[in-house]
Formats: C-alpha cells, sequence, structure tokens
C-alpha cells in the first residue's frame, strides 16, 4: 500500500509514518524543515516539503508527485491557535494562521488528490471532535472549533465530489499526547495511531462522508 501524510513531522503524523513502514507499506510524509526530514528518513519513509498555508508549495504537488497514486491519503496538518479565553477575540492575524492551516490548505489540497488517487482510495482528514456542534458543552477555544467544524464541511464535499472514486471521511483522533494534545491527554500516540489504523483499514463505501471517532464510532455533526 502507498500512503501519502501531509503534516508528517511529529505528533500523529510522524507516528502514521511509523506504524505504517513497520508494516513495509511505502510512505511520503510532508514536512517543512529538513530536521523533520531526518525524523521521517529514519522510519524509512520518503520527505516531501510542503506549507499548507502556501498556495505555491501546496500548488507544486501534484507536478512533483506526477503519475505516483496513493491508496491512503491522510490530510493531518493542523494547528491549536492561541488558548483563547471564552468570548475572547482572536486577533486577524491568529485567525487567519488557523483558518488558513485547517481550512483553506485542505481546501488548496483536495482538489489535486483526484490526480494522486489509486482506485479505492481512502482519504483521512484528521479533524476533531472540538468541531462537532452537538458534542459541544463549553464555549472555549471557538477559534479551533471554528476551523474543524468548517473542515467537517471541507470534508463532506469532498466526499460527495470524490464519490466513486475514494472514501473520503473525516476522524476524531482522540484527546493524544503531542505537543498539541499536551502531556495530561487521555492516548498516547502510538494507542491513537493504532485505533486510526484499524478504523481506516475497516472503511468501506458506505463509510463515505462520515465523522468518526479513533476507535471508529460515528460522531455527531
Ligand atoms: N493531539 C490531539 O489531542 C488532537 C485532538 C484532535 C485533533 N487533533 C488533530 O490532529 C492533527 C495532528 O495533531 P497533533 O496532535 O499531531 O499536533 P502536533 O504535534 O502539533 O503536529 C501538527 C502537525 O501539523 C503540521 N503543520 C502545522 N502547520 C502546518 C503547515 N502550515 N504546513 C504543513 N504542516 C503543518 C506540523 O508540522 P511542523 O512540525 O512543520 O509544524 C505537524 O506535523 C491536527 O490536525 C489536530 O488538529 C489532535
Amino acid at each position: 500500500m502507498k500512503v501519502l501524510i501531509i503534516g508528517a513531522s511529529r505528533g500523529i503524523g510522524l507516528e502514521l509514518a511509523k506504524q505504517y513502514r513497520a508494516e513495509n507499506h511505502a510512505v511520503l510524509g510532508t514536512v517543512r524543515s529538513e530536521e523533520a526530514s531526518r525524523y521521517l528518513h529514519d522510519t524509512g519513509a520518503a520527505a516531501l516539503r510542503l506549507d499548507v498555508t502556501s498556495a505555491e508549495s501546496c500548488g507544486q504537488l501534484t507536478a512533483t508527485l506526477d503519475g505516483e497514486r496513493f491508496d491512503l491519503v491522510y490530510l493531518n496538518a493542523g494547528v491549536f491557535g492561541p488558548r483563547l479565553r471564552e468570548f475572547e477575540t482572536p486577533t486577524q492575524s491568529d485567525f487567519d494562521h488557523v483558518m488558513h492551516t485547517n481550512v483553506l490548505g485542505p481546501m488548496r489540497l483536495l482538489p489535486l488528490i483526484p490526480d494522486l488517487l489509486a482506485p479505492g482510495a481512502r482519504v483521512v482528514i484528521v479533524s476533531s471532535r472540538m468541531g462537532s456542534m452537538a458534542l459541544r458543552t463549553e464555549g472555549h477555544a471557538w477559534l479551533y472549533r471554528a476551523s474543524k467544524a468548517a473542515l467537517n464541511s471541507v470534508m463532506k464535499d469532498a466526499s460527495l465530489i470524490l464519490g466513486a472514486r475514494a472514501v473520503c471521511v473525516a476522524l476524531h483522533p482522540g484527546w493524544v499526547r503531542t505537543d498539541m494534545g499536551g502531556a495530561q491527554a487521555d492516548l498516547s500516540v502510538q494507542q491513537s495511531v493504532t485505533d486510526i489504523r484499524r478504523t481506516v483499514s475497516r472503511l468501506g463505501a458506505a463509510d463515505n462522508g462520515s465523522f468518526l471517532n479513533h476507535d471508529g464510532t460515528p460522531l455527531a455533526w
């Protein structure tokens, strides 16, 4: 199997690379630094430079990968942004940074992805249950929440457009001990990624357009 991971320098993306490589799958991960390229190479994966906030960088993806076809694509790159208090208005630059990374980045990459898909491919958009409106019980972190709610909308449209060509889902990795999730989080990155890989391996056509927890249970929008 050939796996493309957008955002593979650390955290969940790097662990995805490690676990797929451990099973001898071909992995191409994207990174933004030379140091991160080395971490990825240590797993046996190939590395490609990509910044999802750059239209130019995203635009080069298909030219660079000309002819390559992937069975599995993860759109994992994301930022949390500032830890805003309830009703704290984000600065323009924080708003732009979070929305450009979490929403505009996938909206740049998804239109390019059909050319990169092998028959029967799966496209996994790493979202968050913090984007769910139905499951919300508190109002902090509203910028991050808004970005993941918008990302879920983007995933839904992508699932309709990709249609029969691929199964496309939004997936919540759990609250995971990474730079973003912090040391108090519930899950180790190894456990989260083990669950994600099992869930993704079981995806079928009926799952297209769904919003799933890392363990495969459906999440409310
Ligand atoms: N950890 C959690 O508890 C949790 C919960 C729900 C959802 N998630 C989601 O899971 C995904 C991965 O999170 P994580 O916990 O692994 O976070 P992380 O450790 O902070 O890693 C974030 C990843 O995104 C990449 N990235 C950020 N901005 C980018 C850009 N402009 N262009 C390309 N890559 C960029 C980072 O690359 P650099 O190293 O170059 O910055 C890094 O590879 C995110 O989408 C996050 O929203 C995480």
